[in-house]
Protein backbone atom coordinates (compact mmCIF):
# COMPACT_ATOMS: atom_id res chain seq x y z
CA UNK A 1 0.00 0.00 0.00
CA UNK A 2 1.43 3.75 -0.84
CA UNK A 3 3.20 4.74 2.07
CA UNK A 4 1.61 8.13 1.99
CA UNK A 5 -1.82 6.88 2.21
CA UNK A 6 -0.91 5.41 5.57
CA UNK A 7 0.74 8.77 6.82
CA UNK A 8 -2.37 10.69 6.14
CA UNK A 9 -4.79 8.22 7.82
CA UNK A 10 -2.56 7.87 10.94
CA UNK A 11 -2.47 11.71 10.62
CA UNK A 12 -6.58 11.61 10.52
CA UNK A 13 -6.52 9.54 13.86
CA UNK A 14 -4.24 11.00 15.96
CA UNK A 15 -6.42 14.64 15.53
CA UNK A 16 -9.27 12.07 16.48
CA UNK A 17 -7.31 11.07 19.52
CA UNK A 18 -6.54 14.64 20.47
CA UNK A 19 -10.01 15.57 19.89
CA UNK A 20 -11.60 12.83 22.14
CA UNK A 21 -8.87 13.43 24.57
CA UNK A 22 -10.45 16.73 24.68
CA UNK A 23 -13.95 15.55 25.25
CA UNK A 24 -13.03 13.44 28.49
CA UNK A 25 -11.82 15.98 29.62
CA UNK A 26 -14.77 18.61 28.99
CA UNK A 27 -16.93 15.96 31.16
CA UNK A 28 -14.79 15.60 34.04
CA UNK A 29 -15.26 19.16 34.59
CA UNK A 30 -18.82 19.03 34.20
CA UNK A 31 -20.79 20.37 37.12
CA UNK A 32 -24.15 18.53 38.30
CA UNK A 33 -27.01 18.41 36.79
CA UNK A 34 -29.56 21.71 36.61
CA UNK A 35 -32.45 21.81 38.97
CA UNK A 36 -35.23 23.11 37.20
CA UNK A 37 -37.52 24.18 40.13
CA UNK A 38 -35.37 27.18 40.93
CA UNK A 39 -35.56 28.53 37.80
CA UNK A 40 -37.30 32.09 37.45
CA UNK A 41 -38.77 31.04 33.62
CA UNK A 42 -38.00 27.97 32.40
CA UNK A 43 -37.61 27.48 28.34
CA UNK A 44 -38.99 24.70 26.68
CA UNK A 45 -37.76 24.68 22.76
CA UNK A 46 -39.74 23.80 20.03
CA UNK A 47 -38.00 21.74 16.95
CA UNK A 48 -40.38 20.56 14.87
CA UNK A 49 -37.78 18.88 12.14
CA UNK A 50 -39.07 17.15 8.66
CA UNK A 51 -41.07 15.68 7.14
CA UNK A 52 -44.22 14.31 10.02
CA UNK A 53 -41.82 16.03 12.73
CA UNK A 54 -43.94 19.24 12.65
CA UNK A 55 -47.83 17.71 12.89
CA UNK A 56 -46.36 15.46 15.26
CA UNK A 57 -44.68 17.86 17.50
CA UNK A 58 -46.77 20.62 17.37
CA UNK A 59 -49.64 18.35 18.72
CA UNK A 60 -47.48 17.23 21.50
CA UNK A 61 -46.89 21.26 21.88
CA UNK A 62 -50.05 22.25 22.10
CA UNK A 63 -51.02 19.14 24.74
CA UNK A 64 -47.92 20.86 27.19
CA UNK A 65 -49.16 24.07 26.58
CA UNK A 66 -52.78 22.28 28.06
CA UNK A 67 -51.29 20.92 30.97
CA UNK A 68 -48.98 23.76 31.79
CA UNK A 69 -51.65 26.77 31.16
CA UNK A 70 -51.20 28.29 35.01
CA UNK A 71 -47.12 28.31 34.17
CA UNK A 72 -47.47 29.44 30.81
CA UNK A 73 -49.89 32.38 31.68
CA UNK A 74 -47.92 33.52 34.65
CA UNK A 75 -44.73 33.54 32.23
CA UNK A 76 -43.02 31.13 34.30
CA UNK A 77 -42.90 28.59 31.41
CA UNK A 78 -42.05 29.51 28.13
CA UNK A 79 -42.21 27.95 25.01
CA UNK A 80 -38.96 28.85 22.10
CA UNK A 81 -40.37 27.96 18.65
CA UNK A 82 -37.50 27.25 16.44
CA UNK A 83 -37.86 26.35 12.70
CA UNK A 84 -34.92 25.78 10.87
CA UNK A 85 -33.61 22.11 11.94
CA UNK A 86 -35.33 20.81 8.32
CA UNK A 87 -33.20 18.78 6.00
CA UNK A 88 -33.44 21.73 3.34
CA UNK A 89 -31.38 24.04 5.71
CA UNK A 90 -28.69 21.58 6.79
CA UNK A 91 -28.21 20.51 3.08
CA UNK A 92 -27.84 24.40 2.44
CA UNK A 93 -25.43 24.93 4.93
CA UNK A 94 -23.33 21.57 4.78
CA UNK A 95 -23.83 21.00 8.69
CA UNK A 96 -26.26 18.75 10.95
CA UNK A 97 -27.47 21.63 12.95
CA UNK A 98 -27.16 25.31 11.32
CA UNK A 99 -25.28 27.60 13.64
CA UNK A 100 -27.85 29.98 14.08
CA UNK A 101 -30.46 27.34 15.21
CA UNK A 102 -27.71 25.51 17.30
CA UNK A 103 -27.83 29.08 19.55
CA UNK A 104 -31.41 29.21 19.66
CA UNK A 105 -31.21 25.59 20.77
CA UNK A 106 -28.60 26.94 23.69
CA UNK A 107 -31.08 29.55 25.34
CA UNK A 108 -33.09 26.41 25.82
CA UNK A 109 -33.19 24.39 29.01
CA UNK A 110 -35.26 21.22 27.82
CA UNK A 111 -35.83 20.91 23.74
CA UNK A 112 -39.30 19.33 22.25
CA UNK A 113 -37.93 17.89 18.71
CA UNK A 114 -39.69 16.10 15.69
CA UNK A 115 -37.54 13.82 13.50
CA UNK A 116 -35.04 14.71 11.45
CA UNK A 117 -34.51 13.32 8.41
CA UNK A 118 -30.88 11.32 8.14
CA UNK A 119 -29.17 11.94 4.80
CA UNK A 120 -27.70 8.08 3.74
CA UNK A 121 -26.23 6.89 0.71
CA UNK A 122 -27.88 7.05 -2.38
CA UNK A 123 -30.19 9.99 -1.49
CA UNK A 124 -30.34 13.41 -3.16
CA UNK A 125 -29.25 14.92 0.17
CA UNK A 126 -25.44 15.70 1.13
CA UNK A 127 -23.62 13.04 3.29
CA UNK A 128 -23.96 15.43 6.91
CA UNK A 129 -24.26 14.20 10.23
CA UNK A 130 -27.75 12.82 11.71
CA UNK A 131 -28.93 15.66 13.39
CA UNK A 132 -29.97 13.34 16.49
CA UNK A 133 -26.77 12.55 16.46
CA UNK A 134 -25.39 15.80 16.52
CA UNK A 135 -27.63 17.55 18.95
CA UNK A 136 -26.75 14.74 21.67
CA UNK A 137 -23.19 15.33 21.29
CA UNK A 138 -23.78 19.27 21.17
CA UNK A 139 -25.45 19.63 24.39
CA UNK A 140 -23.39 16.71 25.45
CA UNK A 141 -26.66 14.22 25.85
CA UNK A 142 -24.97 11.32 27.34
CA UNK A 143 -28.31 9.62 28.25
CA UNK A 144 -30.78 8.13 26.47
CA UNK A 145 -33.43 6.97 28.32
CA UNK A 146 -36.01 4.55 26.54
CA UNK A 147 -38.52 3.11 28.49
CA UNK A 148 -41.42 0.21 27.33
CA UNK A 149 -43.73 -1.14 29.18
CA UNK A 150 -46.62 -3.86 28.38
CA UNK A 151 -48.62 -4.37 31.56
CA UNK A 152 -50.58 -7.19 30.53
CA UNK A 153 -47.57 -9.17 29.89
CA UNK A 154 -45.45 -8.22 33.10
CA UNK A 155 -43.14 -6.05 30.56
CA UNK A 156 -41.76 -3.04 32.35
CA UNK A 157 -37.91 -1.96 30.95
CA UNK A 158 -35.78 1.07 31.25
CA UNK A 159 -33.17 1.31 28.84
CA UNK A 160 -30.26 3.57 29.68
CA UNK A 161 -28.52 3.98 25.89
CA UNK A 162 -25.09 5.67 26.22
CA UNK A 163 -25.67 8.66 24.03
CA UNK A 164 -22.54 10.18 23.18
CA UNK A 165 -19.96 7.51 22.89
CA UNK A 166 -19.75 4.49 21.25
CA UNK A 167 -19.55 3.91 17.45
CA UNK A 168 -21.27 7.50 17.39
CA UNK A 169 -18.16 9.43 18.63
CA UNK A 170 -16.88 9.39 15.35
CA UNK A 171 -19.13 7.71 13.19
CA UNK A 172 -18.84 10.23 10.28
CA UNK A 173 -14.94 10.44 10.87
CA UNK A 174 -14.53 7.21 9.81
CA UNK A 175 -10.99 6.51 7.85
CA UNK A 176 -11.27 5.32 3.91
CA UNK A 177 -7.44 4.80 4.18
CA UNK A 178 -7.30 3.29 0.75
CA UNK A 179 -9.84 2.32 -2.14
CA UNK A 180 -9.32 -1.10 -0.45
CA UNK A 181 -9.43 -0.32 3.37
CA UNK A 182 -12.05 1.23 5.84
CA UNK A 183 -11.60 2.06 9.31
CA UNK A 184 -14.64 3.17 11.82
CA UNK A 185 -13.38 3.62 15.57
CA UNK A 186 -15.14 2.81 18.43
CA UNK A 187 -14.87 5.61 21.39
CA UNK A 188 -15.08 4.48 25.16
CA UNK A 189 -13.91 6.95 28.25
CA UNK A 190 -14.17 6.06 31.91
CA UNK A 191 -16.18 9.31 32.56
CA UNK A 192 -18.67 8.46 30.04
CA UNK A 193 -19.30 5.16 31.09
CA UNK A 194 -19.39 6.20 34.77
CA UNK A 195 -22.25 8.81 34.06
CA UNK A 196 -24.61 6.76 32.25
CA UNK A 197 -23.63 3.41 34.68
CA UNK A 198 -24.62 6.15 37.84
CA UNK A 199 -27.77 7.75 36.45
CA UNK A 200 -29.10 3.97 35.45
CA UNK A 201 -28.45 2.90 39.02
CA UNK A 202 -29.62 5.96 40.79
CA UNK A 203 -33.15 5.48 38.76
CA UNK A 204 -33.08 1.56 39.64
CA UNK A 205 -32.68 2.64 43.25
CA UNK A 206 -35.79 5.70 43.03
CA UNK A 207 -37.67 3.96 41.24
CA UNK A 208 -37.52 0.27 43.29
CA UNK A 209 -36.16 -1.35 40.59
CA UNK A 210 -34.15 -4.04 41.89
CA UNK A 211 -32.26 -5.25 39.42
CA UNK A 212 -29.51 -3.74 36.57
CA UNK A 213 -28.63 -6.13 33.58
CA UNK A 214 -25.64 -4.37 31.85
CA UNK A 215 -25.26 -5.40 27.84
CA UNK A 216 -22.42 -5.54 25.96
CA UNK A 217 -20.56 -7.83 23.57
CA UNK A 218 -17.11 -7.39 25.50
CA UNK A 219 -16.62 -11.58 24.66
CA UNK A 220 -15.27 -9.74 21.08
CA UNK A 221 -15.23 -6.10 21.40
CA UNK A 222 -12.77 -6.49 24.27
CA UNK A 223 -11.01 -3.20 24.73
CA UNK A 224 -14.54 -0.69 24.61
CA UNK A 225 -16.74 -3.03 25.51
CA UNK A 226 -15.18 -4.58 28.44
CA UNK A 227 -14.21 -1.45 30.21
CA UNK A 228 -18.06 0.01 29.27
CA UNK A 229 -18.85 -3.43 31.58
CA UNK A 230 -16.25 -3.49 34.06
CA UNK A 231 -17.04 0.24 35.34
CA UNK A 232 -20.70 -0.39 35.04
CA UNK A 233 -19.94 -3.14 37.28
CA UNK A 234 -18.00 -1.08 39.59
CA UNK A 235 -20.69 1.15 39.82
CA UNK A 236 -22.96 -1.53 40.65
CA UNK A 237 -21.50 -2.34 43.79
CA UNK A 238 -22.29 1.26 45.46
CA UNK A 239 -25.79 -0.45 45.05
CA UNK A 240 -26.19 -3.61 46.93
CA UNK A 241 -29.60 -3.76 47.38
CA UNK A 242 -29.51 -3.95 43.61
CA UNK A 243 -28.98 -7.47 41.43
CA UNK A 244 -26.55 -6.86 38.56
CA UNK A 245 -26.33 -9.35 35.97
CA UNK A 246 -24.20 -8.91 32.79
CA UNK A 247 -25.18 -10.21 29.33
CA UNK A 248 -24.14 -10.06 25.08
CA UNK A 249 -26.27 -8.26 23.15
CA UNK A 250 -26.63 -10.94 21.06
CA UNK A 251 -28.65 -13.47 23.39
CA UNK A 252 -30.52 -10.08 24.43
CA UNK A 253 -32.14 -9.51 21.76
CA UNK A 254 -33.18 -13.53 21.42
CA UNK A 255 -34.58 -12.71 25.27
CA UNK A 256 -36.53 -10.22 24.75
CA UNK A 257 -38.60 -12.98 22.84
CA UNK A 258 -38.52 -15.27 25.30
CA UNK A 259 -42.20 -14.82 27.24
CA UNK A 260 -40.61 -16.71 30.55
CA UNK A 261 -37.64 -14.58 30.53
CA UNK A 262 -37.92 -10.84 29.42
CA UNK A 263 -40.66 -10.27 32.64
CA UNK A 264 -37.31 -10.70 35.05
CA UNK A 265 -35.49 -7.45 32.81
CA UNK A 266 -35.75 -4.31 34.61
CA UNK A 267 -33.33 -1.49 34.02
CA UNK A 268 -30.49 -2.10 31.58
CA UNK A 269 -27.04 0.10 30.46
CA UNK A 270 -25.84 -0.34 27.48
CA UNK A 271 -23.37 1.10 24.72
CA UNK A 272 -24.86 3.21 22.63
CA UNK A 273 -25.24 1.10 18.96
CA UNK A 274 -26.85 -1.95 20.92
CA UNK A 275 -28.93 0.45 22.86
CA UNK A 276 -30.19 1.88 19.50
CA UNK A 277 -31.00 -1.64 18.02
CA UNK A 278 -32.74 -3.15 20.64
CA UNK A 279 -35.01 0.07 21.72
CA UNK A 280 -36.66 -0.28 18.77
CA UNK A 281 -36.85 -4.37 19.18
CA UNK A 282 -38.24 -3.48 22.54
CA UNK A 283 -40.39 -0.91 21.10
CA UNK A 284 -42.20 -3.74 18.68
CA UNK A 285 -43.65 -5.48 21.62
CA UNK A 286 -45.54 -2.14 22.92
CA UNK A 287 -47.05 -1.53 19.37
CA UNK A 288 -43.88 -0.18 17.46
CA UNK A 289 -41.58 2.61 17.22
CA UNK A 290 -44.42 5.03 16.71
CA UNK A 291 -45.62 4.50 20.47
CA UNK A 292 -42.45 4.82 21.81
CA UNK A 293 -40.65 8.80 23.43
CA UNK A 294 -37.23 9.16 24.35
CA UNK A 295 -35.34 11.24 26.43
CA UNK A 296 -32.28 12.65 26.05
CA UNK A 297 -30.69 13.62 29.42
CA UNK A 298 -27.64 15.87 30.07
CA UNK A 299 -26.53 18.05 33.00
CA UNK A 300 -27.17 21.22 31.44
CA UNK A 301 -29.55 20.18 28.50
CA UNK A 302 -32.54 17.48 27.87
CA UNK A 303 -34.14 17.02 24.96
CA UNK A 304 -37.36 15.00 24.26
CA UNK A 305 -38.06 13.16 20.99
CA UNK A 306 -39.83 10.18 19.21
CA UNK A 307 -38.05 6.95 18.47
CA UNK A 308 -38.88 6.70 14.60
CA UNK A 309 -38.15 8.23 11.18
CA UNK A 310 -39.84 11.72 9.92
CA UNK A 311 -41.74 9.29 7.53
CA UNK A 312 -41.72 11.32 4.78
CA UNK A 313 -43.77 9.44 2.31
CA UNK A 314 -47.01 10.54 4.36
CA UNK A 315 -45.93 13.83 3.42
CA UNK A 316 -45.60 13.07 -0.14
CA UNK A 317 -49.12 11.32 0.07
CA UNK A 318 -50.52 14.25 1.82
CA UNK A 319 -51.48 11.81 4.41
CA UNK A 320 -48.77 14.14 7.48
CA UNK A 321 -52.02 15.01 8.82
CA UNK A 322 -53.11 11.79 9.96
CA UNK A 323 -50.23 11.30 11.45
CA UNK A 324 -49.56 9.59 15.06
CA UNK A 325 -48.51 11.59 17.42
CA UNK A 326 -48.45 8.83 20.31
CA UNK A 327 -44.81 9.23 20.20
CA UNK A 328 -44.10 13.08 20.84
CA UNK A 329 -47.24 12.71 23.63
CA UNK A 330 -44.93 9.97 24.92
CA UNK A 331 -41.99 12.23 24.78
CA UNK A 332 -43.74 15.37 26.33
CA UNK A 333 -44.59 12.96 29.58
CA UNK A 334 -40.90 12.03 30.21
CA UNK A 335 -40.46 16.29 29.51
CA UNK A 336 -42.99 17.07 32.15
CA UNK A 337 -41.35 14.49 34.70
CA UNK A 338 -37.94 15.98 34.31
CA UNK A 339 -38.79 19.49 34.36
CA UNK A 340 -40.80 17.99 38.11
CA UNK A 341 -44.37 18.57 36.60
CA UNK A 342 -44.88 14.96 38.14
CA UNK A 343 -48.71 15.26 38.46
CA UNK A 344 -48.78 16.39 34.55
CA UNK A 345 -46.88 13.83 33.49
CA UNK A 346 -49.12 11.29 35.71
CA UNK A 347 -52.00 12.55 34.65
CA UNK A 348 -50.58 12.86 30.79
CA UNK A 349 -49.66 8.90 30.97
CA UNK A 350 -52.78 8.06 31.82
CA UNK A 351 -54.59 9.39 29.80
CA UNK A 352 -52.65 8.42 26.93
CA UNK A 353 -52.76 4.24 28.51
CA UNK A 354 -56.39 4.88 28.72
CA UNK A 355 -56.68 6.47 24.56
CA UNK A 356 -54.51 3.98 22.90
CA UNK A 357 -54.91 0.96 25.39
CA UNK A 358 -58.35 0.76 26.75
CA UNK A 359 -61.14 2.97 25.47
CA UNK A 360 -59.69 3.53 21.95
CA UNK A 361 -63.01 5.62 21.34
CA UNK A 362 -60.65 7.15 18.45
CA UNK A 363 -57.83 5.34 16.23
CA UNK A 364 -54.98 6.08 14.27
CA UNK A 365 -54.44 4.20 10.98
CA UNK A 366 -51.81 6.93 9.55
CA UNK A 367 -54.53 7.64 6.94
CA UNK A 368 -57.75 8.81 6.68
CA UNK A 369 -59.62 5.53 7.35
CA UNK A 370 -58.59 6.75 10.96
CA UNK A 371 -58.78 10.03 13.23
CA UNK A 372 -56.51 13.16 12.67
CA UNK A 373 -53.29 14.12 14.57
CA UNK A 374 -54.88 16.62 15.88
CA UNK A 375 -58.66 14.57 16.97
CA UNK A 376 -56.11 12.60 18.94
CA UNK A 377 -54.71 15.24 20.59
CA UNK A 378 -58.41 16.60 21.49
CA UNK A 379 -59.38 13.25 22.36
CA UNK A 380 -56.00 13.01 24.79
CA UNK A 381 -57.02 16.61 26.27
CA UNK A 382 -60.63 15.32 26.99
CA UNK A 383 -58.97 12.76 29.30
CA UNK A 384 -56.93 14.65 30.83
CA UNK A 385 -59.85 16.84 31.98
CA UNK A 386 -62.11 13.89 33.05
CA UNK A 387 -59.34 12.30 34.82
CA UNK A 388 -58.22 15.58 36.85
CA UNK A 389 -61.62 16.01 37.61
C1 LIG B 1 -32.56 6.76 17.18
C2 LIG B 1 -32.30 6.86 15.72
C3 LIG B 1 -31.00 7.60 15.46
C4 LIG B 1 -29.87 6.84 16.12
C5 LIG B 1 -30.70 7.83 13.97
C6 LIG B 1 -31.81 8.59 13.30
C7 LIG B 1 -29.39 8.51 13.74
O1 LIG B 1 -32.29 5.60 15.15
O2 LIG B 1 -32.73 7.81 17.82
O3 LIG B 1 -32.63 5.65 17.70
O4 LIG B 1 -29.26 5.96 15.52
O5 LIG B 1 -29.60 7.12 17.28
MG1 LIG C 1 -32.77 4.03 16.47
Amino acid sequence: MNEALIKESVAKFEALIREQQERAEKIKSEKEFVDYKNLDKLIIGVCGGDGIGPVITHEAERVLRFLLKDDVDAGKIVFNEIDGLTIENRAAVGKAIPDDVLAELKKCHVILKGPTTTPRAGDPWPNIESANVAMRKELDLFANLRPVRVPEQGIDWTFFRENTEGGYAVGSKGLNVSDDLSIDFVVTTTEGCERIARLAYEYARNNGKNRVSIITKANVIKTTDGKFLKICQNIGKEYPEITTDDWYIDITTAKLIDEKRRRDFKVFVLPNLYGDIITDEAAEFQGGVGTAGSANIGKKYAMFEAIHGSAPRMVLEGRDKFADPCSMLRAAVMLLSHIGKQTEADLLEKALDICMYSEKKLTITGRDTGCTCTEFGDYVMETVKKLAQ
